[in-house]
């Protein structure tokens, strides 16, 4: 393997737009040394961002600069705080360039904190449709139990290996589907936390025009591409803020279009979403606007985080942050795709696009041993531990990807859940499907990742060629 500057060279010559990119170096430098300093490799940006040093003081320094109340009050600490809710609201609409005539930003715990207020407040009824691709996270794929609830009908659309992206025309069939007298909901990822693909976006506006409401799932998506809804019109977007800035935890959104928003039910109230409710009189009223989706108080304090975090992202430009992904991920790519061994055989398999085009920075795999077996993830993930490269593992909650991705089927599937009508335990579900992988290995970059993070990884991976099973 050529060292690390000779490689470096020839990845540069080969992807010459990274050198653009620079500015991503220079803060690695200063706003994330301690990534360097503690010499991590960090391949796990799907699963968080990292944040800047200087968005932690940026913070800090808001925090011990006044006094804030719990929102929605006229005392002077209180009414502060409100104004910078809702300054925070408008900065989320701004950054996604999203119309504050058309759409309205909910704040949430969480991604799933979004996913779970569409479900459980859709009007689904026996005449409606959910559908949605294999590729989903379990917190889009858990609204088939409200949907089923209520009597509708759930349809999956598959995902085709190796490529793992949606059977096009079986797609374009379901989405003639809509009963024009109910509600039919439409949920899809934007890019894929399994295989990294970029499910196309064009995808929302032929399904609203055939009588679908369109959930995009942005999660994974945002972190490293614009997402710009003055263009792309979804009813509900649902993300986590620290998929992209790293910092803070605990806070994610639901951007609704206002009249997809008013077509939702509540399932109940609390503090925070009603105008008036009363105990003698049995009623309350529910608030118009976004706040009727806020339970409880807020995380008002660390609203204000992600004002700053945005701010930083605008500076640094998605066009840098996507490019200099895009580079890193297809020389990841490639080079994991020639490693062979001795005998010809693959070192690894990948699931999901080799070429760069409509794929995000996330790359699944599995290694296998020179006689042809597949290597457990749980070992590569314990060997890269031990390398401190952080990756992940498993089927990454999104169960339908991983099934297509690995070829289980639905016999497989059905014989072991027949059989085992309880609990069961990921080993048991193994033994059950004969000892396939249940998981894959997984990989993805971000906004800081460098030529370094990714050749350390194949300098990682090299270790397995010529191995056999019993070597590893
Ligand atoms: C595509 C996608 N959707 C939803 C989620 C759920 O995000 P959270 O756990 O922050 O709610 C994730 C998390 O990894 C994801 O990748």
């Amino acid at each position: 393997m050529n060292t690390l500057p000779e490689a470096e060279q020839l990845f540069r010559r080969d992807y010459p737009d990274y050198a653009g990119t620079r500015l991503l170096d220079e803060l690695r430098a200063g706003d994330y040394e301690r990534l360097d300093r503690l010499g991590h490799v960090y391949l796990d940006y799907t699963g968080s961002g990292v944040y800047a040093a200087s968005q932690i003081r940026a913070h800090t320094e808001f925090l011990l600069a006044n006094v804030y109340g719990n929102p929605h009050s006229t005392n002077p600490t209180s009414a502060l705080t409100t104004q910078l809710v809702e300054r925070t609201r408008t900065r989320v609409l701004e950054f996604f360039n999203a119309s504050p005539q058309e759409y309205v930003v909910v704040f949430t715990p969480n991604a799933t904190g979004a996913l779970k207020l569409v479900g459980e407040s859709y009007p689904f009824q026996r005449r409606s449709r959910f559908l949605l691709p294999f590729d989903n996270h379990n917190s889009v794929n858990g609204i088939r139990e409200f949907a089923r609830s209520a009597g509708a009908t759930v349809v999956y659309t598959p995902v085709v290996p190796p490529d793992m992206r949606c059977d096009v025309s079986a797609l374009a069939a379901h989405l003639e589907q809509a009963d024009p007298t109910a509600d039919n909901l439409f949920a899809y990822p934007a890019q894929s936390n399994f295989s990294g693909v970029q499910h196309s976006l064009e995808w929302v506006t032929r399904a609203r025009s055939r009588g679908w409401h369109v959930l995009l799932d942005a999660a994974a998506y945002v972190p490293t591409n614009r997402l710009d809804l003055a263009s792309c019109q979804p009813d509900f977007v649902c993300l986590s803020f620290y998929k992209i800035l790293g910092y803070p935890t605990g806070v994610g959104c639901l951007i609704a279009r206002k009249a997809a928003l008013a077509r939702l039910r509540r399932p109940w109230f609390s503090g925070g979403t009603i105008t008036v409710a009363s105990v003698q009189g049995d009623r309350h009223y529910m608030h118009e606007g976004p706040e009727a989706f806020e339970d409880g108080t807020i995380n008002y304090l660390t609203l204000p985080a992600v004002e700053f975090g945005l701010r930083h992202i605008s500076s640094i430009g998605y066009e840098a942050i996507h490019t200099r992904v895009a580079c890193l991920t297809g020389w990841l790519v490639q080079q994991l795709a020639a490693l062979r061994h001795q005998n010809g055989s693959p070192v690894v398999r990948i699931y999901g696009p080799i070429a760069t085009d409509a794929r995000g920075g996330s790359v699944a795999c599995n290694f296998y041993s020179c006689d042809g077996h597949f290597i457990d993830h749980r070992v590569i993930e314990d060997r890269a531990n031990r390398a401190n490269i952080s990756l992940r593992t498993g089927c990454f909650c999104n169960p339908g990807g991983g099934e297509a991705a690995l070829g289980i089927s639905a016999e497989e599937l059905s014989t072991c859940f027949t059989r085992t009508p309880e609990r069961l335990s990921l080993d048991d579900f193994r033994r059950c499907i004969d000892d396939k992988s249940t998981g894959a290995v997984r990989l993805s970059l971000g906004l800081v990742s460098n030529f370094a993070d990714v050749y350390q990884f194949m300098r990682f991976a090299r270790r397995f060629a010529d191995k056999r099973a019993d070597e590893i």
